[in-house]
């Protein structure tokens, strides 16, 4: 209800419409008429009003907020956004991996964490997740990746078994297994949740000196230190009940004035480092231990704005990776480099070519581009068309050492990079259930695992999955393989296959 001065309807072209109720008809019992336009309008708007879903992603909502950078990194960026005291308006999306757009908030997956920054350089955007690593190292393969994690082409439904089969198949997988397993793989709600820029970036300072760079937003929120978690129990209960529950949690705590924020850190590679350093610092599937490379504090984004219009402002907003200003930039991490392809192709699909003159995605600094035309483009283009010219159109301003830039040389191959003296699969893995989780967190792990591919796995990929488990961690892999042969009754069938009596441990078995 409102006491407001309700103003007329009218149609999308501002003509006051005689109805909001009956539509135009050769008397009250007759036929419509086609010169009834605003009926006509009000079908074909609702026909046309959903665009393309995003292809991963697509389950999500956001925010509005504004960033501040509070200490100074200037010795490794000229990035005017991140020199001390330097704000920018900020936008925040949260999403699901592999969910449609109506599916439940609380699925176990990795969890999307977008941002951008309007800064008075362009948009910078960091398009990241809720885990510092990724399945795979080779964008060859993600295609691939996505499709074993959505649905099957007979019937339509989710199927463990592919999810599995991707994975043991794709030993690199494992460490962002563990984490999707783990308490992360089904948080709490956004706020109290961190996000990572996984890849490294590179900076560049003043001096045209570079540095490689990984991104961390650590929550301000809570007191888990961004692994508040759902227990699988609680998440199956709530796909059910209240599939909106983290859109509806961060959208009530930004309307009653409770406004989450996340501290930004870095950890710094010099630049020399990363072509000695023991782990290869591009392969996304690897973290830089913090031992080795300590966070620093570089500022704080804050979330205070809900939209007020969700389609315009969070389903047509558009992250990409390649948004980096000047002092930042691209690493040579070869799943990057195909992320600075994809997101603007998708974007073009999704929203059109004209997607970065949508107010939620068109940048707060001058525009002075030489693009033009194209489907639903609202801004002028301006003569001169072309460059060079001689008639005052913008002309580029190279800067010394401005672009992001590494020396490369070499045959062409295909290779997901040069083994180095700490590559393998494994080891990282081990470490995060040896050395970060405790045995609570492992105890979960154990069931999260052994639940999931209780679920339909066929016995060929789970005895793969079983000795995946055993190469990360020994003892997991044991604990697993006794839980799930419990879970699908004992002894199985299969010639030639370990029955439950045989691998389960001694206290497991009693
Ligand atoms: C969304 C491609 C890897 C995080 C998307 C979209 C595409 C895509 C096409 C949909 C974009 C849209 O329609 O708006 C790829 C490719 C990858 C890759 C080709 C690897 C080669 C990654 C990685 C991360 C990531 C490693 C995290 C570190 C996200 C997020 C979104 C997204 C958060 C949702 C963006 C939003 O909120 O609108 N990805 N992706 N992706 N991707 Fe990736």
């Amino acid at each position: 209800m409102t006491d407001k001065p309700v103003p007329p309807t009218t149609t999308d072209a501002g003509i006051p419409v005689q109805s909001d109720e009956h539509s135009l008809s050769l008397g009250a019992d007759g036929p419509l008429v086609l010169n009834d336009f605003y009926l006509i309008e009000q079908m074909a708007n609702f026909n046309r009003e959903r665009i393309p879903e995003r292809q991963p992603h697509a389950k999500g909502s956001g925010a509005f907020g504004h960033y501040e950078t509070t200490a100074d990194v200037s010795r490794y960026t000229k990035a005017k956004i991140f020199q001390p005291g330097a704000r920018s308006e900020a936008a925040m999306r949260f999403s699901t991996v592999a969910g449609e757009r109506g599916s439940p908030d609380t699925w176990r997956d990795p969890r999307g964490f977008s941002v951008k920054l309007y800064t008075e350089d362009g948009n910078f955007d960091m398009v990241g997740n809720n885990t510092p690593v990724f399945f795979i190292r080779d964008p060859l393969k993600f295609q691939h990746f996505i499709r074993s994690q959505k649905r099957r082409a007979d019937n339509g439904l989710r199927d463990h078994d592919m999810q599995w089969d991707f994975w043991t198949l794709s030993p690199e997988s494992a460490h962002q297994v563990t984490y999707l397993m783990g308490d992360r793989g089904i948080p709490k709600n956004w706020r109290e949740m961190n996000g990572y820029g996984s890849h490294t970036y590179m900076l560049i300072n003043e001096a045209g000196e570079k540095f490689f760079v990984k991104f961390h937003w650590m929550t301000d929120v809570g007191s888990e230190s961004g692994n508040a978690y759902l227990g699988q129990d609680e998440a199956d209960r709530l796909a059910g009940t209240d599939g909106d529950y983290h859109r509806r949690d961060l959208f009530d705590h930004i309307a009653k004035g409770d406004y989450p924020s996340w501290t930004l850190k870095w950890q710094i590679m010099p630049f020399e480092e990363a072509k000695t350093y023991r782990i290869n610092p591009f392969d996304l599937t690897k973290v830089w231990p913090h031992g080795d490379y300590p966070l620093i504090e570089v500022g704080k984004l804050t979330l205070t704005t809900n939209p007020v219009d969700w389609d315009t402002q969070i389903e047509q907003l558009a992250f990409e990776p390649n948004n980096m200003v000047p002092g930042t930039g691209l690493s040579p991490d070869k799943m990057l480099l195909a992320r600075g392809f994809a997101y603007a192709d998708a974007h073009r699909h999704r929203l059109g070519v004209n997607y970065k003159q949508i107010p939620v995605n068109a940048p707060k600094s001058p525009v002075h581009s030489y693009s033009r035309g194209g489907a639903m483009r609202v801004q002028n283009a301006l003569d001169p068309v072309y460059a060079p010219n001689s008639y005052g159109g913008p002309a580029a301003q190279p800067q010394v050492g401005g672009e992001a830039t590494w020396h490369a040389d070499g045959e062409m191959v295909r290779a997901a990079y040069t083994l180095r003296q700490d590559d393998d699969d494994f080891s990282q893995p081990r470490d995060l259930i040896r050395k970060v989780m405790d045995e609570e967190q492992r105890g979960r792990l154990v069931q999260n695992i052994a639940g999931h591919l209780a679920d339909g796995v066929s016995e060929p990929v789970l005895v793969r999955a079983f000795e995946y488990w055993r190469n990360i961690d020994e003892e997991t892999g044991r604990k697993v393989e006794a839980a799930v042969r419990d879970l699908l009754g004992g002894k199985s069938d299969e010639p030639g296959m370990a029955s439950a009596e045989a691998v389960r441990e001694p206290e497991l078995a009693k």
